[in-house]
């Protein structure tokens, strides 16, 4: 090939093609590398002008032809910069019909395995390469800490640790060996930052989180997502005290850019720049609101295409440095040159789509579906059901027995941001309903269905047929939750009871006085005291994608064995949010004196077996250590079961004097260790003193002497733990 340009020539390293490409573009050329334009809001034309002529450096949201043909149009201006697409993969790459859908974020978290996860990031890293897309909008860092937010299904969970190691494992199967590959994609750590802890749990509103807080809880998981290489990372909508992340100055720049050392580039969420004048009234116009956008230090505005024309004006007069456009183009062109984009990535069909959903996937999204589902009661072991005597005729009822849309959740081709709910899948798929017909005809079980009630109609119902269904059955799995109307962006909720007259039809179902088994399909925790007083089995399966029928026939046959645990704290009631684990104490009652119950549902960590595990022998490899040691944490592990099964093991800690208040109990390590029946092994877990750093008022990360309690077991119950005190010197 004919090089007529110094950047072309891949020997050189990213930084030198960028220094060069950088001095040949004229700023409108480099304020055009800072746009991400959102392909559906606009005509074919519109996006063509984009593309040839304003040269803008992304668009997300486009896919196949139209993606191919803006890239052939924007190959072919004068220095042939190529565009970045972008799209939200966030389980699987759900927007294209025919992919691998995973369980949602919060699903997948519950297996707590991050090798898992690294494959599953593989997987949509492959399927969203074959299909033109070079870079995801994922994982979500935010913490789900209120249950009431929206967007709960897309996060790890509640938990600032076990976030950090989730989401750096799906970033390195996102982004591969090398950036550069056919089959990586760049990942973007999001929403940058407290996004999730917003006021009331309404979506991007105000967030009333301190600096202090923000070191100690919020920007330890993005920490991580640097040191796991993240390419880029995504400003959140809210604010914090008042003001908009977008205009962060200290956290965008001081802390991410400088302190951290992030490389990569930030982009703005959905029309950041314009809310700052429409939504969040800080800037008059446009040109305020686009000038403190880039001095923040945002480097790719997304959907504010105006942007571009008030950014060329407030340089030509002088109000925007130009070398911050420089420094925000120059971070883009650099990702660019190292994933491949002017090499390897630069025409499209780069990688096979041979690859979507093929064996191979299909078997890592089975196992990754059975590790995400959760037992949380099991009275008498009904479950599994093969044990259970008797059972000729299964009644399978509910609403979310047969609802596909239910079980995928949020952001997949169904839902948005470009919705298609008529649309015929694609994929091979298992609802719950098929799931279980299908395994239960395979043991001689015949089933019978009736879906009882709408989720969200109060209306519309035919329990008395539902019940009558049930009647002729030895047995009643309901299969009830939420749907994804009250899942997402827009859809913050005030109360989490089960909605329509689904509790209608369970107390009509139980008192046919058979044995009943709940199975949840649902976003995000729901309050259901009812079913932990009431059923005889309780299954939590969230968004479980494509295969979560299968699975959760699986688990009620007992094909498997349970090892799923909550990465989230379930509440009895509404008003009792926020109801996670790592609480401060210091709360003067023992409980609302209105709610019988002080603690969680079902607590973080919690997850039962269809076995049983013991602990004992907690032992730390030195209980007087120094500041800069390492303690080794060891305990035994017994299965006294009957199954061979898979136990995660959690570290807790606690500080029990220090100069600030600290959290009751914090997840410190994990591990994930199979044992079978009989057996036992001993669990080492590595304690880094420096973990146990509080943040001082200044904002300094310190580690006090004192004592501090070692906790393992089961999960964050106090009773389920063994204790051991650490004196750190
Ligand atoms: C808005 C959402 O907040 C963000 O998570 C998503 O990546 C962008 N829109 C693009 O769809």
């Amino acid at each position: 090939m004919l090089m007529e340009f110094i950047y072309q020539n891949p020997a050189l390293s990213p930084q030198e093609r960028t220094n060069n490409l950088l001095s040949l573009m004229t700023l409108e050329e480099k304020v055009g590398q800072m746009m991400q334009i959102s392909y559906n809001t606009l005509s074919a034309e519109e996006a063509e002008d984009w593309a040839s002529n304003k040269k803008a450096g992304s668009f997300l949201h486009v896919l196949g032809k139209k993606a191919e043909h803006l890239q052939e149009l924007a190959l072919s201006t004068r220095l042939g910069i190529p565009i970045i697409f972008g799209i939200d993969a966030i389980h699987g790459h759900g927007l294209m019909n025919g992919s691998t859908i995973f369980p949602s974020q919060l699903g997948m978290s519950c297996s707590w395995n991050p090798e898992l996860l690294e494959k599953a990031g593989r997987v949509t890293a492959r399927e969203a390469a074959a299909d033109g897309i070079h870079w995801t909008f994922s994982p979500v860092l935010c913490i789900g800490r209120d249950l009431r937010w929206g967007r709960i299904n897309e996060t790890f969970g509640e938990d600032s640790y076990l976030i950090g190691v989730l989401a750096s494992a799906i970033i390195k199967g996102y982004q591969g060996k090398s950036l550069s590959d056919a089959d990586s994609i760049l990942a973007c750590a999001k929403h940058y930052l407290g996004y999730g802890e917003s006021t009331g749990g309404k979506d991007a509103y105000d967030t009333e989180v301190t600096c202090r807080k923000i070191r100690e809880v919020f920007l330890p998981p993005f920490k991580k997502a640097i040191e796991a290489g993240c390419a880029t990372f995504m400003t959140g909508y809210q604010s914090i005290d008042g003001t908009p992340m977008a205009i962060n100055k200290k956290l965008l720049y001081d802390i991410l850019k400088q302190e951290l050392g992030f490389k990569g580039f930030v982009v703005t969420d959905y029309n950041n720049t314009g809310s700052l004048v429409t939504l969040q009234m800080v800037s008059p116009d446009l040109d305020d609101a686009s000038k403190k956008t880039v001095e923040a230090g945002n480097d790719m505005i997304m959907a504010t295409n105006d942007f571009y024309e008030s950014a060329i004006r407030l340089v030509k007069s002088g109000l925007l440095s130009e070398s911050l456009i420089d420094e925000a183009a120059g971070r883009i062109l650099s990702i660019k040159f190292s994933s491949g984009l002017f090499d390897v990535k630069k025409k499209s069909g780069y990688a096979s789509r041979s690859v979507i959903s093929c064996k191979e996937h299909l078997q890592v999204n089975m196992e990754l579906t059975r590790q995400s589902i959760v037992l949380l009661k099991n009275d008498k072991n009904i479950l599994p059901l093969n044990k259970s005597t008797n059972i000729k005729k299964l009644a399978v009822i509910g609403p979310n027995a047969d609802n596909l849309k239910a079980q995928l959740g949020d952001w997949t081709f169904f839902t948005h941001p470009d919705p298609n709910p008529e649309a015929v899948p694609a994929f091979e798929y298992y609802t719950m309903l098929r799931g279980i017909s299908e395994r239960s005809r395979l043991k001689g079980i015949e089933t019978v269905y009736h879906k009882g009630c709408d989720i969200l109609d109060d209306e519309n119902q035919n329990i008395e047929d539902a019940v009558s269904a049930a009647a002729a059955c030895d047995a009643i799995i309901a299969v009830i939750g939420d749907c994804v109307e009250q899942n997402g962006e827009f859809k913050d909720r005030a109360n989490l009871d089960l909605s329509g007259a689904q509790q209608k039809l369970l107390k009509a179902l139980k008192a046919l006085g058979k044995p009943l088994i709940a199975v949840l399909v649902n976003g995000k925790p729901l309050c259901v005291p009812w079913l932990q007083k009431n059923a005889d089995a309780v299954v939590e399966s969230f968004n479980s994608g494509i295969l979560g029928g299968k699975a959760v026939a699986e688990l009620l046959y007992g094909d498997f064995v349970p090892s799923g645990k909550l990465t989230v704290s379930f509440p009895y009631h509404s008003g009792q949010i926020p109801v996670y684990y790592n609480q401060l104490s210091g709360w003067h009652s023992p409980k609302y004196m209105d709610l019988a119950e002080r603690n969680a549902l079902y607590p973080f960590g919690f997850g039962l077996s269809y076995t049983k595990y013991q602990y004992s022998n907690l032992v730390l490899s030195s209980a007087v250590c120094g500041k800069e040691d390492t303690v080794a944490v060891q305990v035994d592990i017994t299965n006294t079961g009957e199954y061979a099964g898979t136990e995660i093991v959690q570290l807790y800690i606690n500080d029990k004097v220090s100069s600030v208040m600290t959290p009751e109990k914090e997840l410190k390590g994990f591990e994930r260790v199979s044992l079978k029946a009989g057996e036992t092994k001993t669990v080492t877990m590595s304690l880094q003193i420096s973990a146990l750093a509080i943040v001082t008022p200044d904002e300094r990360y310190v580690v006090e002497p004192g004592e501090f309690e070692i906790m393992v077991g089961p999960d964050s119950k106090a009773s389920s733990l063994l204790k051991k005190t650490l004196t750190v010197c």
